[in-house]
């Protein structure tokens, strides 16, 4: 499941992957997580030669539990932490960067090779697992996905996350490496007018097939 932010793919994955019996990762989690602790060591972001030098270092474990899932660094616990603004405006420098992404896609071959499951990110059909049996690019108006950002973040204007989400849009699909973009053999899925229940019905029906 791929699409960029609030398009509905955690949402989604998480109800697909329950209805399913399924595992779920969340690989936008690991970007944060790694961002996470950049931050903390305060190697400068602007710098993508740093930030390549020390991403082999943090010991990253992914849960793959959709009704709670779990991730640390370091045995830290950052599911929280990793939700934070300050990693929100850095996670896309961060993952721009192809070192990064050559450890994190790695990582998350491995997790998936270890049986079915339900994966969210940006490149999971174009570069992460492009075998994958059901491919679904989820998108939405910038203004519903604007709303629904400002919806589960108390005192936040829509406005506000419509101008970070389109700076990180623009960030995620120009990278070199790896952009958003939608998979061949992906069917796109526009959220927009619909509800969740809708979205996932849909998803297992294209599953189902
Ligand atoms: P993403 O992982 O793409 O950033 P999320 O699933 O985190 O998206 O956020 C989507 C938010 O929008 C959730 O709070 C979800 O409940 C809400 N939402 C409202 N309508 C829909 C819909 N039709 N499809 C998916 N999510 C929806
Ligand atoms: O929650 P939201 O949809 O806003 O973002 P996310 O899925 O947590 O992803 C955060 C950031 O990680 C994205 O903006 C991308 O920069 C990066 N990412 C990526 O490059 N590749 C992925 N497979 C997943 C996320």
């Amino acid at each position: 499941m791929d699409g960029p932010s609030g398009s509905g793919k955690s949402s989604v994955s998480r109800g697909v992957a329950r209805a399913l019996g399924l595992r779920y990762l969340d690989t936008g989690a690991m970007y944060r997580a790694m961002t996470w602790w950049m931050l903390g060591q305060g190697v400068d972001l602007a710098d993508p030669a740093a930030v390549a030098a020390r991403c082999g270092e943090p010991v990253l474990v992914s849960g793959t539990d959709p009704d709670g899932p779990a991730i640390h660094v370091d045995g830290v616990d950052v599911a929280g932490p990793i939700r934070e603004s300050d990693v929100t405006g850095s996670v896309s420098a961060v993952a721009a960067v192809p070192e990064v992404r050559v450890r994190l896609v790695a990582l998350q071959r491995e997790i998936i090779g270890a049986g079915d499951i339900v994966v969210e990110g940006r490149d999971i059909g174009t570069v992460v697992w492009p075998e994958a049996a059901v491919k679904i690019y989820l998108t939405a108006s910038p203004e519903a996905r604007a709303r629904r950002r400002s919806a589960e973040v108390a005192g936040t204007t829509a406005q506000a996350h419509q101008e970070a989400m389109a700076r990180r849009d623009k960030l995620d699909s120009t990278r070199k490496t790896d952009p958003l973009s939608m998979a061949a053999g992906a069917v796109e899925l526009d959220t927009t007018p619909l509800t969740l229940e809708e979205v996932i019905g849909e998803v297992l029906r294209l599953v189902k097939e």
